[in-house]
């Protein structure tokens, strides 16, 4: 998708659509403005009164007007952010098969909410349809803004976040007989093949992993036929700074292991890896916008299934930070897999670490899938999350990680359980990382309610890619 700026409302081309975003309260005086020959007339026939979400279709006024597409705000002054995504979809659904090329009009949106609109139409045109026989075809290619309150600035990030986040959807949306660990390795090859000269890709195979003595992981990965991968991506490893490090879970296929889950919904841990998806997002998105930043993405990439092979609730192992585990519940197994590599990423010398994982049930019960559950004892780290995910509308909500709830991880004969009980599952897992990451500024990113969309919309969201690009620009700015 093409991304730009004009000067001209109105453009006579083939192919090309007017869109307006209207003001239900100065309706009369924006039908002045737009190509409507007579348009008290107009409005009498239509009816049409731009109602939030309220659209109509205009094809063709005069030999000279463009196609025209009215969308209602509603009251403008009253709109919000997130009514803004029913609106980017209202219009993506009914144009990409109709325009080339839109151009629009954003002068009755007030104006705080043109980068979050704009960034919210890219969102709405993403489609995965890889596995269709037959494909929709979307011919929508590009979106001028007119009268927008933006920057080529802005739109040159939107469209770095856009490419990176289209990449973690289509991670995400993978099946798991496709997407494994192996794949996830690969994906990073490639990626690096495209920007050689701003990544390097380092991979663990398991006897790698043995040799270092990441036997938590080791014990989630051993019940799967495929093997699992640690995947070191470093961009601009030039730069003289420590780097932030993103983690990101990717169990590419959560059965739960031998503490198996029910069937029902079993499908869904296909988008168990939706944390190592982000962070290769990111990566990517990294490379498109040449974020002058050094960051560091580690995939923790395994597939936990049972078989004879597999960890028995019981098995203890001794981490790779020393710390022995009673596995309980090897279905808790994200919190196996990211611990080790928790670990093993201290050799990069973090500015700071921030974990991302689809890791508990707990966390969608508790925040639903509208914000992403953030765990962190630094409270500076906490807050400039929490600030751009306002920014970037990819927003996160605070829980808390305090050495209280870590009694409950006691085990009688490790040093410590690998669950922590019926009560506050999401804060548990988080105090349960919080052990290995004692040696850095950490935050804890609990995506399982907003990493995917169930139902009708089943699909990767690529989030948090936009919260975690703002974060790293707004680093890079001050
Ligand atoms: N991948 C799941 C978490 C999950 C569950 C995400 C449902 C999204 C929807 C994770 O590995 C898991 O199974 N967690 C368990 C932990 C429990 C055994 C302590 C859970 O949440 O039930
Ligand atoms: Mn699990
Ligand atoms: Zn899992």
């Amino acid at each position: 998708m093409k991304l730009n700026i004009t000067s001209h409302a109105f453009e006579k081309q083939n192919g090309t659509f007017h869109v307006s975003l209207v003001d239900e309260e100065q309706l009369q005086q924006q039908l002045q403005t737009l190509a409507i020959t007579q348009p008290d007339q107009w409005l009498e026939l239509s009816q049409y009164k731009a109602k939030f979400d309220e659209t109509q279709l205009l094809i063709q006024q005069s030999n000279h007007a463009p196609a025209l597409f009215l969308v209602g705000l509603g009251k403008a002054r009253a709109i919000a952010g997130h009514k803004l995504i029913k609106l980017a979809h209202s219009i993506i659904k009914s144009l990409q098969n109709k325009a080339e090329k839109i151009i629009l009009d954003l002068s009755a949106l007030p104006q705080q909410f043109h980068y979050h609109f704009a960034l919210a139409l890219t969102q709405a045109s993403y489609s995965f349809n890889q596995y269709k026989s037959k494909k929709t075809e979307t011919i929508l290619q590009e979106i001028s803004f007119f009268a927008s309150h933006l920057s080529t600035t802005q739109l040159a990030f939107i469209a770095a976040i856009h490419k990176g986040q289209n990449f973690t959807r289509d991670l995400g949306n993978q099946p798991g007989n496709i997407c494994f660990p192996e794949y996830l390795a690969e994906q990073a090859l490639v990626l690096a093949q495209e920007f050689p000269d701003l990544l390097k890709v380092t991979i663990l195979d398991e006897k790698d992993m043995a040799e270092l003595g990441m036997n938590a992981f080791l014990a989630v990965s051993q019940g799967s036929e495929r093997p699992g991968r640690v995947v070191i991506l470093e961009y601009s490893a030039q730069l003289e700074q420590k780097p932030v490090v993103l983690v990101g879970k990717g169990v590419t296929f959560d059965t739960g292991g031998i503490s198996i889950k029910p069937a029902a919904g079993m499908d869904e841990m296909k988008f168990d890896m939706c944390g190592a998806a982000t962070v290769l997002g990111v990566i990517r998105a990294l490379c498109e916008s040449r974020l002058a930043i050094k960051v560091v993405g580690a995939l923790a990439c395994a597939e936990n299934m049972p078989s004879g092979k597999a960890t028995r609730p019981g098995d203890i192992v001794t981490t790779l930070s020393g710390q022995t585990v009673e596995i309980l519940n090897t279905d808790a197994e994200g919190r196996l897999v990211l611990c080790d590599t928790l670990t093993y990423i201290q050799r990069y010398d973090p500015e700071l670490v921030i974990d991302i994982a689809t890791l508990t049930g707990a966390c969608v019960v508790a925040l639903g899938q509208v914000v992403s559950g953030l765990f962190s004892a630094d409270n500076t780290l906490a807050n400039d999350l929490i600030e751009a995910g306002e920014q970037s509308f990819d927003r996160v909500w605070r829980l808390p990680v305090m050495e209280d709830y870590q009694e409950l991880l006691d085990s009688p004969v490790a040093d410590m359980g690998n669950i922590g009980g019926r009560f506050g599952g999401a804060i548990t897992a988080a105090c349960f990382l919080h052990r290995f990451t004692q040696e850095y500024r950490w935050a804890h990113l609990d995506i399982a309610g907003t990493a995917w969309l169930q139902g009708a919309q089943k699909g990767a969201t690529g989030r948090p890619v936009p919260l975690l690009m703002q974060f790293l620009a707004n680093r890079v700015q001050d």
